[in-house]
């Protein structure tokens, strides 16, 4: 895909991944338009990286999911790219009866969430010149780690979406991309950290933005980056190691 002149929405642009393909695209003179719920995040973000356009927006809400495209189309008329890359990563234990809003908000995050959106942006895409869709799944989508199952079922989920969603836009001009990470280094999971500054020992976010553009400007459809590939290669059969 062309990497200069689009004008983009990122999901979950207030950290981490989402964050740094923000200012990645920017710097390559592309309109950035990023959306979370921390409000507080978006405004020091407008500061530190002026031109990047913010919206407070839950995606887990599918009215504000509606709302979101509507205002976006309304005042970005010229959007041609979306990246799906909001994400929560819950551990479940499934041998106790579980909570299940909790289930739902996972599912409703990781996974209702883009196939949404991705279906609530196509008409607009259909007509506009270098269109994409870019989401964001995992290594886990291929093996999971079985602490967290329904998160790595969600993307295992995104994975299959992703391949459904390009055999339906085949006749189209809609790139549709899947970047599958390794473990990066952002704030996924942080909540279960003592020590939020503590690094989780993933990849560096600035390395992973490096492949994933590399991907998408070589129009390489479907990648898993680092370790990821690793998963993909052996899908099940990394499962024991993983989980032993
Ligand atoms: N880091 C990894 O090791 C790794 C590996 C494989 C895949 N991924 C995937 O990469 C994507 C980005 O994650 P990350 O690693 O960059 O984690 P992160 O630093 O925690 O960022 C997650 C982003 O998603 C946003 N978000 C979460 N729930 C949301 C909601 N309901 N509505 C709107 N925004 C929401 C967060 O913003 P707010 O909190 O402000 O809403 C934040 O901007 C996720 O899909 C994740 O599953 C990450």
């Amino acid at each position: 895909m062309q990497l200069t002149h689009n004008t983009i929405l990122i999901t979950g642009g207030t950290s981490g991944i989402g964050l740094a393909f923000a200012k990645e695209f920017k710097s390559r003179e592309n309109t950035v338009i990023i959306c979370g719920r921390r409000e507080d995040r978006l405004n020091e973000i407008t500061v530190q990286h002026p031109g990047i356009i913010t919206r407070v927006c839950d995606v887990a809400d599918a009215q504000q999911r509606e709302e979101l495209v509507q205002w976006l189309v309304t005042n970005y008329p010229d959007v041609n790219v979306l990246v799906n890359n909001a994400g929560i990563q819950l551990l479940t234990d499934l041998t106790q009866p579980c909570d299940l809003e909790r289930v739902r908000s996972e599912i409703e995050t990781n996974l209702v969430a883009p196939i949404h959106l991705a279906s609530l942006m196509a008409p607009h895409l259909r007509d506009k010149n270098g269109a994409a869709i870019i989401n964001i799944s995992s290594g886990l989508a291929f093996a999971p780690l079985a602490f967290m199952p329904v998160y790595c079922a969600t993307k295992a989920a995104v994975h299959s979406i992703s391949l459904s969603l390009r055999h339906q836009l085949k006749d189209t001009h809609i790139k549709v991309f899947e970047i599958a990470p390794p473990a990066v280094d952002t704030e996924l999971g942080h909540d279960r950290r003592e020590d939020k500054n503590e690094s989780h020992g993933g990849m560096p976010v600035d390395e992973f933005i490096a492949g994933a553009i590399d991907a998408l400007q070589n129009d390489i459809y479907e990648v898993a980056i680092g370790q990821a590939e690793h998963l993909r290669a052996k899908r099940e059969g990394m499962f024991e190691v993983m989980n032993n």
